[in-house]
């Protein structure tokens, strides 16, 4: 069986590639950004009011798992309001200052993107608290007993955050956004139209139900089906005449090693250990993660929320606990409820 890898032809050029990709695919208005309807309606509700009232508008936060369209979104709010964006990230923002001399560049109503932003230090952080709030920053001149304090009026602007774990938050941060919106998984019909959208932008042709398997893999995520058409684009132009077919996306998709849900070997990995060394759990996600050889974040922000939407793990009290739908999809028996009730109290 072929490495994944192997379809990309000089791996150096396409990391740079998938980056200009990203960005071509990239819708840039309100009504080019497809699925998240309720986000996208009240979003643009605001945004019109806001318009029409020269304010800038609220601060924004933006989470849900990764790739989902969080910074896409945020470049098109700034868009909608006709302003210029500013965007930096957490970890990026190392000292006060480097916060403090953003702020006071920015233009009226402009918008501040931070992406990663439950990453920010502390000391940074409560830069922002008078910065929302007011629109001021507060400076400390001189120390001990003859220091005082001076107040700095700021550009109007509009924050927005994005974050893949928003209960990593502080609760002083997270009470400063006006506007907090989940992104959530995309349907596969909504998965199809993005992908048909790109394969347009691309001028790779794609058959509707190359489409559709596709749409159905990409684990609900943008992003993933996205690379799923790039990758298969690749695969159609060497190994067939271009055009992506349903026989080309079938086969190149388990050369890939994407099963019928989209799961790849990562998945199948985790599934795997939960139900054959922890006898389905209840497991600690530490255990499973040493296991593996994955890091807990990855497989607490990438794999596990998206086999957690399809029912296949639950998180209890008492750990994961691998569920009936996922032995099925693994073609694995169920272990019987008394024998788990017995590993329970022994
Ligand atoms: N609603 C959408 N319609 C069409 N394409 C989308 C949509 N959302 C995302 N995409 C595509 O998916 C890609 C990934 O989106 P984006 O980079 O905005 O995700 P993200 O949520 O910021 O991810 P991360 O958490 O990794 O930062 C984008 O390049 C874009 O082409
Ligand atoms: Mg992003």
């Amino acid at each position: 069986m072929a490495e994944p890898g192997e379809l990309r032809v000089t791996s150096g050029r396409l990391a740079d590639e998938e980056g200009q990709f990203e960005m071509t695919l990239r819708p840039r208005r309100l009504t080019e950004y497809i699925g998240q309807e309720r986000v996208v309606e009240s979003l643009g509700i605001f945004i019109r009011a806001a318009v029409e009232r020269r304010e800038p508008l609220d601060h924004v936060l933006l989470y849900g798992p990764p790739g989902l369209g969080k910074t896409t979104l945020a470049h098109i709010i700034a868009g909608e309001l006709g302003v210029a964006v500013r965007a930096t990230s957490g970890p990026a923002v190392e000292r006060a200052g480097d916060l403090a001399a953003i702020l006071t560049n920015l233009g009226d109503r402009d918008v501040l993107f931070i992406d990663e932003i439950h990453r920010l230090n502390r000391t940074v952080e409560e830069i922002l608290y008078p910065a929302m709030e007011d629109f001021s920053l507060d400076i400390i001149i001189g120390k001990g007993p003859g220091a005082r304090s001076l107040r700095l009026d700021l550009p109007r602007f509009t924050l927005i955050g994005a974050t893949t774990r928003p209960g990593q938050l502080t609760s002083p941060l997270r009470d400063r956004f006006g506007v907090v919106s989940r992104l959530e998984y995309y349907s596969a019909p909504e998965l199809e139209q993005i992908i048909r959208r790109s394969a347009f932008i691309l001028d790779t042709e794609l058959a509707e139900e190359a489409g559709r398997e596709i749409a159905r893999r990409a684990r609900g995520t943008p992003r993933v089906a996205n690379r799923l058409l790039k990758r298969l684009r690749d695969f159609a132009q060497i190994r067939a005449d271009g055009a992506i077919s349903l026989p080309v996306a079938n086969d190149g998709l388990e050369l890939l090693e994407v099963d019928s849900l989209g799961l790849d070997r990562v998945d199948h990995r985790l599934l795997r250990a939960l139900a054959d060394l922890f006898g389905g759990g209840p497991v600690g996600v530490e255990t499973i993660a040493a296991a593996i050889s994955e890091e807990v974040q990855t497989i607490e922000d990438v794999y596990e929320p998206y086999l957690m939407q399809l029912g296949f793990i639950k998180r209890t009290p008492r750990g994961r606990v691998l569920a009936g739908a996922a032995y099925r999809h693994l073609g694995l028996p169920e272990p019987r409820p008394q024998a788990r009730l017995f590993e329970e109290y022994s």
